[in-house]
Formats: structure tokens, C-alpha cells, sequence
């Protein structure tokens, strides 16, 4: 059983019970996926659906289990132990996320009436969830002060600032929402800046310092010059993805630019971590290889404009959200904590891919004269898989754990 099974109890609990958030996450995944097949029954809400469904992947799942794995991993980079402090705020964050949720599901940003108040009640919730993600940047910073910066680290201070930054979207979506402002070119800029920010920044940034914090090799003149050109890039990716109807057209092609630099840094850093890393580590890379060549063809403006034409946003976010990030929170617990504590790493790869896989005949990719009402079922399937396989590795994990 690995060394850090018993000692790192708390940062495991934590990321175990933001393991069950990605099932509810998912099961809210099939829901809206339902809706799509068999229209939704009265009282469910796409848009309150998918609002719910993101929320809680990125802000009870991903966020306080990253959290988790970098409180475990910054000690050995020469880092204060900080395991209390770490926990505090990740369960604080996953509280939050979890209480937001059902509100989500009910009322979406909506305001409800609460006593004599009307109150937009979810987005409260999920601002005081952002009030825990700062939280968790004091706590990483005074851990880290005047420590000799390690590659690792280098990226996670770029990650947790991408954090910070990323949360000035989140304000502004939630803003617009409770002011009733009606602009769909301010809506779509606050949204992408958020997700895209907190999504590329934050979470794969983060993980990637994950995956570099078990490498020994010194940083790199590569890595460096990766790391500018991921940092000086990848809070303008987000400008890619606006409607080009609304937006002048210098501002696409800064986000087209944007891309490129981010798919080049990435791919200089990655190619440091994939020379030491195991079998585990190198599935996680090859999704972060797709989502770079990804993001490179999105630096080609005509293939962007064609790629969002073709729905491939939301692919793409997947691949990014669930090959590389979900899988990575995954293989990087079982291989900081023991697999008993993830379940089955096989369970979790057959969701990821069956998921990706079910998701492929929705988007542009697929040649329209295949598809069909059936390209909807065969996503229902997929996602349902998910939630069957994830569900049940959380549980042999929950138990595995306890019994461990
Ligand atoms: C079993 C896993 C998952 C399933 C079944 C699933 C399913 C879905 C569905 C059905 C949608 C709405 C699609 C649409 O609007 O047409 C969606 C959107 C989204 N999902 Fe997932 N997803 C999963 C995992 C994740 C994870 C792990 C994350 C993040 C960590 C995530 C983040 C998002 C985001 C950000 C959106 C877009 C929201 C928007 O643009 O409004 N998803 N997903």
C-alpha cells in the first residue's frame, strides 16, 4: 500500500467524496441527454440541466480534487505541508458545489422568492464557492512563499492564477444574469472566458503540474519557453469561440493566435513529462495530445470557423474535461494514494472512452448522411455507461478505502 495511503487521509477523503460529485455530475449528463431522446418531462429544464451539469463537474468535481492532489503532491516539491489548511478550503469549495446543484437543477440563475427576498439563489451559491477557490490561492501561495520554484510549481503558480483570474468571468456571467442584461455578445464572452480560462488555465495547467511533480528531471530551456507561451496565450483563447456575428473581426483571429502559442507551449512542456512517465501517465498525455492537436487546428482560422460550425466546442471541451483532466485526477490519485482508492482505473478509462466515443457522432466529424435521431440514443447509452462504471468504481473505491 503506498506510504502516503495513511498519512494523506484527509486530502484522499476529500478527493474520494469529489470522485461521487462527478457521478452526480454525470447522472445530470443523462438527464439532459433523456431530454434529448424522449423530450424532457414537465418541469425539467435544458438550459437549468446543463447549467447544473457544468457547475458541479468543474466546481465540486475537478476543482477540490485537483486541490486535493496538489496538497499532496507541493511537500515533496520542497512546499509546507498544508494538508489541514487544503482541506478546509477544497471542502468548503465541494460543499458549496454540492448545495448548488439541485438549485441549478430547480431554478438555473432565475431568482426565488425566499421569505419576502427573491433571491438568485444558485448563483449565490456558486459566488460563495469562487469566495473558497481564493481561499485555496492564499493557502497555496503561503505554503510555496520563497521556495525555490520547480517546474512543477512554476506551472501550478500559473494555474492557480488562472484560477483567480478566470473567477472575473464567473462574476460577470452571474452579473449579466441577476442585472437582466440582454447582450448575446457579452454573454458568450463571459461564459467562454470562464470556462475556457478556468477549464485551460486552471485545471489543465494544474494537472499538468500533477504529472510534471513526478519527474525528476530539472526544468527545461523548452519548458520555459513553454510555459511563456502557454501563460502569455491562454486567456485569449476564449476569443476563438465568440460569435462572429457580434464581434469584430480582429477578435477571432487574436484567438486563433492565441491557440496556436498554447498548443505549441503545451506540447513543449508535455514532451518533457511523456519521456519519464509510466503506462498510466502516457494514456493521460495521449488525450492531452488529441485535445493540442485540437487546439492547433483551431489556430488555422477557416478550420476554426469550420470547427465551430460543426459543434465541435462541446467535443472538445470533453476531451479536454474528461480524457485529459478527469482521467488525469484519476490515474494521479491512484498513483499518489494506491488504485484501491480510485476503484478500477480500467472502469474509469472504458467511461472516459465510451463517453468521448458515444459524443463523436453528435458533432460535425461524423458524416451527416450517417446520422440520425439514433446519434442521440447512442449518447444516452454512452453517457449511462459512464455513470454505471464511474458509479461503481467510486463504491469499490469508498469501500476499498474504509476496508484499506
Ligand atoms: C459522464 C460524464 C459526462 C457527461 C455524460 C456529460 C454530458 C454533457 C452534456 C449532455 C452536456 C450538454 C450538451 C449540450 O448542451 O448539448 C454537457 C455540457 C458540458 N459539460 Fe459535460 N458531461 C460529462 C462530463 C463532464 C466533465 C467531467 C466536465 C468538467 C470537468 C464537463 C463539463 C461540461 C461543460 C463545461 C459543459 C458545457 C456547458 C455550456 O457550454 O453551457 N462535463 N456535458
Amino acid at each position: 500500500m503506498s506510504d502516503n495511503f495513511e498519512r494523506q487521509k484527509g486530502l484522499r477523503r476529500l478527493w474520494m467524496a469529489s470522485a461521487w460529485l462527478f457521478v452526480a455530475g454525470a447522472v445530470a449528463g443523462v438527464c439532459f441527454r433523456w431530454g434529448m431522446v424522449a423530450s424532457f418531462p414537465d418541469g425539467w429544464d435544458a438550459g437549468n440541466i446543463r447549467h447544473g451539469h457544468s457547475h458541479l463537474m468543474l466546481m465540486g468535481w475537478a476543482t477540490p480534487a485537483l486541490m486535493a492532489l496538489m496538497g499532496a503532491r507541493w511537500p515533496a516539491q520542497g512546499g509546507r505541508n498544508s494538508e489541514r489548511a487544503v482541506c478546509l478550503v477544497g471542502w468548503i469549495a465541494w460543499g458549496l458545489a454540492l448545495a448548488s446543484f439541485p438549485a441549478f437543477l430547480l431554478y438555473g440563475y432565475q431568482s426565488v422568492a425566499i421569505g419576502s427576498a427573491e433571491l438568485p439563489i444558485a448563483a449565490i451559491l456558486s459566488g460563495l464557492a469562487i469566495l473558497a477557490w481564493y481561499g485555496f490561492a492564499v493557502v497555496y501561495f503561503r505554503a510555496n512563499r520563497g521556495v525555490e520554484r520547480t517546474a512543477a510549481m512554476r506551472l501550478w503558480d500559473l494555474a492557480v492564477a488562472a484560477l483567480v483570474i478566470s473567477s472575473i468571468g464567473a462574476w460577470a456571467v452571474a452579473g449579466l444574469m441577476i442585472a437582466d442584461v440582454d447582450s448575446v455578445l457579452w454573454e458568450a464572452a463571459t461564459v467562454h472566458f470562464f470556462v475556457d480560462l478556468f477549464g485551460g488555465g486552471w485545471l489543465v495547467l494544474g494537472l499538468v503540474g500533477v504529472l510534471r511533480s513526478h519527474v525528476e528531471l530539472e526544468d527545461s530551456t523548452n519548458e520555459r519557453i513553454g510555459r511563456i507561451l502557454v501563460g502569455g496565450a491562454v486567456a485569449l483563447v476564449f476569443l476563438v469561440g465568440l460569435p462572429r456575428e457580434y464581434t469584430p473581426t480582429v477578435w477571432p483571429l487574436l484567438g486563433s493566435a492565441a491557440a496556436g502559442f498554447v498548443a505549441a507551449g503545451l506540447a513543449l512542456i508535455a514532451q518533457r513529462i511523456w519521456a519519464e512517465q509510466g503506462r498510466w501517465s502516457r494514456r493521460v498525455l495521449v488525450f492531452l495530445a488529441i485535445k493540442v492537436v485540437m487546439l492547433a487546428a483551431v489556430a488555422i482560422p477557416p478550420l476554426a470557423e469550420w470547427g465551430l460550425g460543426a459543434g465541435l466546442r462541446l467535443f472538445y471541451l470533453h476531451i479536454a474535461l474528461v480524457g485529459f483532466v478527469t482521467l488525469g485526477l484519476v490515474a494521479m490519485a491512484a498513483r499518489q494514494w494506491g488504485e484501491q482508492t480510485v476503484g478500477s482505473l480500467q472502469a474509469w478509462l472504458a467511461a472516459v472512452v465510451v463517453l468521448l466515443a458515444t459524443m463523436l457522432p453528435l458533432t460535425g466529424l461524423w458524416p451527416r448522411e450517417l446520422a440520425g435521431q439514433w446519434v442521440h440514443q447512442v449518447a444516452l447509452v454512452g453517457s449511462a455507461f459512464a455513470v454505471l462504471a464511474t458509479g461503481a468504481a467510486c463504491m469499490v473505491g469508498s469501500w476499498g478505502s474504509e476496508e484499506g
